[in-house]
């Protein structure tokens, strides 16, 4: 018995293995419409074996996209594309979730391979939000702290777009508070300075995901899972820690969250980073068995007897893998092969590819 291919529930939905794809941007779209590159990425998972297939970081609204070409989801245009999507990923046996995100002080940013610096406003940017107005280096100078009516309503921008995501027919959603983007700068107190109801306090600085993962459920349905990727610390003094996710943990079940994928970082430009093999992994651990929910691991996690022993020891429920699955879509197959799982047992192949099945 392989714990990564034992199917997983959440309420009322059941994930056929536990090799999850984590989300990834293209910077591929246009107006925030996805098209046949993304079918044609995101498919490729769900026919190589994935469990779940999480979207990109999509938008809630235009503001929030990271660079001018991500993904989006506040209008009809975008659901119906994403609708095509989230239909072949079901059809293939697995299950489509989408990451809602807002981009925060890291908006208006050019793709990885046009070099990551700001976009002008004249090249088709624009100025971006965040919780109080500190720049990320290298980035947009720019930042605009938002008045607290602003923050107030972003509860609803993620209601409307989790309504969206439904409707296109995704059956979770994940709130993206890590890596920098709005909802981790308002966690952490090296970028929310405010004064008001939304910063200061551990309270105050997780007010507003609360009031987001409550709105998401919400909007959501009971039936539905909802993820939240954190980043689970920092690693700098003075910022999120582990400690922090531990005891936030309790507070996003009681808001209606499921389950915490346990990413780091993203919101210190110098910070030093232990990178290797699973380095995130321990992240996952200590939420799981110190804060009571379910976890994803993820973070170079690349083979599968790795991927196998982190669901088997508990110290997550999930992995997520990115970059591995850029380099091979088909991974669940030659993992589930690799660890003795029969054809059926939590990875289907398709009908047309039976032939290429390893003996
Ligand atoms: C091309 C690319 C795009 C990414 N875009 C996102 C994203 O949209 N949202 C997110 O939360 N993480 C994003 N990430 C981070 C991955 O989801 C993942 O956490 C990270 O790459 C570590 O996992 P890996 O070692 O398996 O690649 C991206 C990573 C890559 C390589």
């Amino acid at each position: 018995m392989s714990a990564l291919f034992t199917p997983i529930r959440l309420r009322d939905l059941e994930v056929r293995n536990r090799v999850w794809v984590s989300p990834m941007c293209q910077y591929s779209a246009h107006h925030g419409v996805p098209d046949d590159w993304h079918l044609v990425h995101l498919g490729s998972f769900a026919r190589g074996g994935a469990g779940l297939v999480f979207t990109e970081a999509t938008a809630v609204v235009p503001e929030g996209r990271i660079s001018p070409e991500d993904t989006g989801i506040w209008n009809d245009e975008q659901q119906a594309a994403w609708t095509r999507i989230a239909a072949f990923v079901r059809d293939r046996g697995a299950t489509p979730g989408m990451q809602l995100a807002h981009a925060g002080r890291k908006a208006s940013t050019r793709a990885p391979w046009l070099g990551r610096g700001p976009v002008p406003d004249d090249a088709g940017g624009w100025r971006p939000v965040a919780p109080s107005a500190l720049a990320f280096p290298g980035l947009r100078d720019d930042p605009r702290a938002l008045e607290h009516d602003e923050v107030a309503a972003l509860p609803d921008a993620f209601a409307a777009a989790t309504r969206r995501a439904v409707e296109a027919g995704f059956e979770a959603v994940e709130v993206h508070a890590a890596h920098g983007y709005l909802l981790h700068t308002f966690l952490s107190p090296l970028s929310n300075r405010r004064e008001d109801e939304y910063g200061g306090s551990f309270e105050g600085r997780t007010r507003l995901l609360l009031d987001v993962v409550r709105a998401v459920r919400g909007a959501l349905g009971e039936a539905r899972p909802v993820a939240v990727r954190l980043s689970a610390t920092e690693w700098t003094d003075g910022g999120w820690t582990v400690e922090d996710s531990v005891k936030l943990a309790p507070l996003l079940t009681e808001a209606g969250a499921d389950l915490v994928d346990c990413s780091s970082g993203g919101n210190v430009a110098d910070a030093t980073i232990p990178v290797g093999p699973g380095y995130q992994v321990e992240l996952a651990r200590r939420v799981r068995a110190d804060g009571g929910i379910r976890t994803g691991a993820v973070g170079m996690i690349t083979e599968p007897e790795q991927a196998e022993q982190i669901v088997a020891d508990g110290s997550a429920d999930v992995v997520l893998l990115a970059r591995a699955l850029l380099r091979n879509p088909h991974w669940a197959f030659a993992a589930a092969h690799e660890l003795g799982v029969p054809v059926g047992g939590g990875v289907d192949w398709p009908d047309q590819y039976l032939r290429a099945v390893p003996s």
